[in-house]
């Protein structure tokens, strides 16, 4: 188990996050308690190497789609508060939406854009609206593929392989030609330059999830005979190249992390891929790989052991970069536990739509966060728009 640090840290959590009421007059003697003289893990800052940028305690907001934003793929002020709002709550690092990197690789409708300049103004507020708040902002970079449909974009999906299946409702993609995947790589590198010309701190590559980088890792939808197809070192070479001219093309100071799903059964991507692609990560220079759990209790078989997902990730990983997980994470007890898998930092998705301020509740002797459903009134006060509740849903049990 990994030793606490003393409340010094907390302290300066406090002072910077003083919006929501709880936390006014909070002192350095009401720091101590349910740890003892020690606080939550999950409440240390922490220092990226590059940079280096020094984040204020590691609750991660992950990756949500929230479906607020313009047609044409330009934020709405409707989706710029909400994360604004999760900054100003006391997350240490805020990311976005899953973001279409090329215009034909849009997921879903009110999804924002990162294909076109006149993407940047949005952005820039975001940005600073995160940083106002002393946290950090990554916007997470995608690429539909097959799971970008024609009803959405106006022309057939594109993968790796020919693909249809589950989502596509009988269609089927095209695989993509050699300057295609060269041309998609190159909008990952321009997206994340834009990113960082709007201020925000990094990026995070969707690689999880089973979109076109999950679709290119997988043996089941890439069933490719050229370089990008193959053993798994080949299906990866999509993705290294994609970190590769990202690098190129940001500063030295740009933080670039990689989401991943530990098992995507239908891709054909296992767990020992997985922990594969992660070593070949760690020799890259990436900042950060996030595993995308959905339940940190869940274990998967590797080497004849079996451990949770968070474990095998931090065991490949042996400290060479910082590992963040999500999945399930309600509680302070819960992110305990994903700290004690290995977790350096502990990214939480549907707590953190019903409570803004969720890392007030890691401090002593809180009450739990309320568990849904929610009513319309509680999320309309965590800043979500009709749109927002709408689509949280389809979420079963979440809203009432
Ligand atoms: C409404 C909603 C939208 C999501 N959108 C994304 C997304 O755009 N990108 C992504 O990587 N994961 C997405 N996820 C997954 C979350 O990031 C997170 O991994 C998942 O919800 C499990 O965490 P939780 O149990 O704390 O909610 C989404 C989850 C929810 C609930």
């Amino acid at each position: 188990m990994r030793e606490w640090l003393d409340f010094a840290a907390l302290e300066l959590f406090f002072t910077r996050n003083t919006l929501f009421t709880p936390l006014h007059g909070v002192g350095k003697n009401d720091a101590i308690g349910r740890y003892g003289s020690l606080m939550h893990p999950a409440l240390a800052p922490f220092t990226f190497a590059r940079g280096p940028h020094t984040v204020k305690n590691r609750c991660v907001l992950a990756a949500m789609t929230n479906k607020q934003s313009h047609d044409d793929g330009c934020l709405s002020k409707e989706e710029i508060r909400w994360l604004e709002m999760r900054a100003e709550g006391g997350f240490g690092i805020v990311t976005t939406a899953a973001a279409n990197v090329s215009k034909n690789g849009k997921g879903w409708d009110g999804e924002f854009g990162v294909w076109s300049d006149e993407h940047i103004p949005g952005l820039t507020t975001l940005a600073s609206g995160i940083s106002d708040f002393g946290s950090i902002g990554f916007v997470q970079l995608f690429h539909g593929g097959m799971r970008a449909p024609e009803t959405i974009t106006g022309v057939q999906p594109v993968s790796a392989s020919e693909n249809g299946g589950r989502g596509m409702n009988g269609t089927v993609s095209r695989a993509l030609r050699d300057e295609e995947i060269e041309a998609i790589i190159l909008d990952f590198a321009m997206a994340a330059a834009r990113c960082e010309r709007a201020g925000f701190q990094g990026v995070e590559l969707h690689g999880a999830h089973g979109y076109l980088i999950a679709q290119f890792l997988g043996s089941k939808t890439n069933r490719r005979t050229d370089k990008w197809g193959g053993s798994l070192a080949h299906r990866w070479r999509f993705l290294q190249s994609i970190i590769s001219t990202v690098r190129e093309h940001t500063s030295d100071d740009f933080i670039v992390g990689l989401r991943l799903s530990p098992v995507l059964e239908s891709a054909g991507f296992d767990i020992v891929n997985a922990l594969e692609t992660v070593e070949m990560c760690a020799n890259m220079e990436l900042d950060f790989i996030h595993v995308s759990c959905w339940d940190i209790d869940e274990t998967a078989e590797y080497e004849g052991d079996v451990r949770p997902y968070t474990e095998w990730f931090s065991h490949v990983l042996n400290g060479r970069m910082p590992l963040f997980s999500t999945g399930m994470i309600w509680n302070a007890e819960d992110a305990e536990k994903a700290v004690n898998q290995g977790a350096d930092f502990v990214g939480v998705g549907r707590v953190g739509i019903a409570h803004p301020n969720w890392p007030w509740y890691l401090q002593k002797d809180m009450e739990e966060p309320q568990r849904p459903p929610f009513s319309t009134n509680h999320l309309t006060e965590a800043g979500l728009s009709p749109a927002f509740i709408n689509y949280m849903r389809a979420w079963d049990g979440f809203v009432s």
